[in-house]
């Protein structure tokens, strides 16, 4: 990392950050791109765009299978980047971590080789009624398949986790608590330790989604005592289709492959198959070598700035935005927790949430409207759709300020 922008870690100057995104500098619609969308994708800097172009101009080649030059950069590089998130995450040991395409497929190699595996009809998982749909569905399949039972815990009108309702929730028959650590439709950030004390409590393993944390927090598995964490690379200034699933070794090292094929085996005969050790027993097939190599990069650059320093940048935003955005006429903000971070979901009365989109696409705002996957959510709120705009620390001031211009604007067309 050779940027100016990153000399100086404990104070980062977040606009000439900003400029090492190619994608920001461009207009859209006339307008310069104000990206408010970041709880669906974020930008990619030139050094993750960097580090993948590298990797096809000069290294390309498949992983574990080669004795060559080529194939053991790869693999060198490949190894590399599990290291790399092994350290992000404060894992014990980089076996535990596995690549998968990202975090749904992680949570379905747990709701396959964990819950699936392990657990009875009446084993219970208990999630949050906060959960994005891939924390949803995944568990309602087994629900279907061998009669586990699906309980929400509830949550409070401010979008927060009731402990004493998340407690009530747990029973004897909970195998496994799955919960965000920092929902998409409403920016709450969960009480995770506590509730992964709790859990463990009655002997429950803990699964986290993490898909919106890792950009906007730091993370340390070991200090929360998590069983097993999941996140996407695309949502950490790195490529689509890569994503981690860590896993405590004592837990992985019992759980049957999720997939099978190449890669996965030690031996394979007709007769029977052994499996590979972690983590490759859960890699099967040639890998998202260059979206492993590309996410190592968007860790790097994370790391270079600093979470803690972005967590205090948004924080910092985040309520400047909330309070500009709160001066809108008929503007109800749906998540309003004590702890919160990086989103704002709102509905204006009177107007379409998609209206709103269209028209601040018309002056170069990206936000994202609809549901964010979290249906159940919206009905629990009494919306069908909200207005949320996701923040990252690329973003500032003057974009929250052209936002509320252009929803001003907006709402003079549709009111
Ligand atoms: N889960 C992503 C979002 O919240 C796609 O937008």
């Amino acid at each position: 990392m050779t940027s100016l922008a990153h000399n100086q870690p404990m104070t980062p100057n977040f606009e000439a950050l900003r400029a090492e995104f190619p994608s920001l500098q461009q207009e859209v619609n006339g307008k310069p791109l104000v990206y408010l969308d970041n709880g669906a994708s974020t930008q990619k800097p030139q050094a993750v765009i960097d580090a993948i172009a590298h990797y096809y101009t000069h290294d390309n080649s498949n992983v574990h299978r080669g004795v060559h030059t080529l194939s053991q950069r790869a693999t060198d590089q490949f190894e590399n980047a599990r290291k790399k998130v092994q350290g992000f995450l404060n894992a014990r040991e980089d076996a535990e971590i596995i690549f998968t395409s990202g975090t749904t497929e992680s949570i379905n190699l747990v709701a396959h080789s964990f819950v699936h595996a392990f657990c009875e009809a009446g084993d219970e998982v208990v999630i949050t009624a906060m959960e994005h749909h891939s924390n949803i569905v995944p568990w309602q399949l087994l629900e279907q398949q061998i009669g586990i039972k699906l309980v929400v815990a509830p949550i409070n009108k401010k979008g927060e986790v009731v402990f004493d309702d998340f407690k009530a929730s747990l029973s004897e028959r909970t195998k496994l608590v799955a919960v965000t650590q920092l929902s998409n439709a409403l920016g709450t950030i969960t009480p995770l330790k506590e509730m992964t004390e709790a859990a463990h409590a009655i002997g429950a393993k803990v699964l986290v989604d993490g898909a919106q944390a890792v950009a906007h927090l730091s993370v340390d598995v070991q200090a929360l005592d998590v069983d097993f964490y999941a996140f996407s690379g695309h949502k950490i200034f790195a490529p689509t289709g890569v994503g981690v699933l860590y896993g405590k070794r004592e837990l992985l090292d019992a759980m049957p492959p999720y997939k099978a094929g190449g890669d996965m085996i030690k031996v394979v005969s007709f007769s029977g198959t052994t499996f590979n050790d972690l983590p490759h027993k859960f890699e099967a097939g040639t890998p998202n070598i260059a979206g492993v190599i590309g996410l190592a990069a968007g860790i790097d650059y994370v790391q270079a700035i600093g979470l803690n320093n972005i967590a205090a940048y948004e924080h910092d935003l985040l309520n400047y935005a909330t309070n500009q955005l709160e001066k809108i006429d008929g503007l109800n903000m749906i998540g309003t927790a004590a702890k919160k971070s990086s989103i704002l979901s709102f509905q204006i009365e009177g107007v379409h949430a998609s209206d709103l989109g269209t028209l601040l696409d018309h002056q170069g705002v990206a936000i994202r409207v609809g549901h964010h996957c979290a249906m159940p959510v919206m009905e629990f709120f009494g919306v069908d759709a909200t207005a949320r705009a996701s923040l990252a620390f690329y973003n500032n001031q003057a974009d929250i300020d052209t936002l509320v211009a252009a929803l001003n604007k907006a709402l003079n067309i549709l009111r």
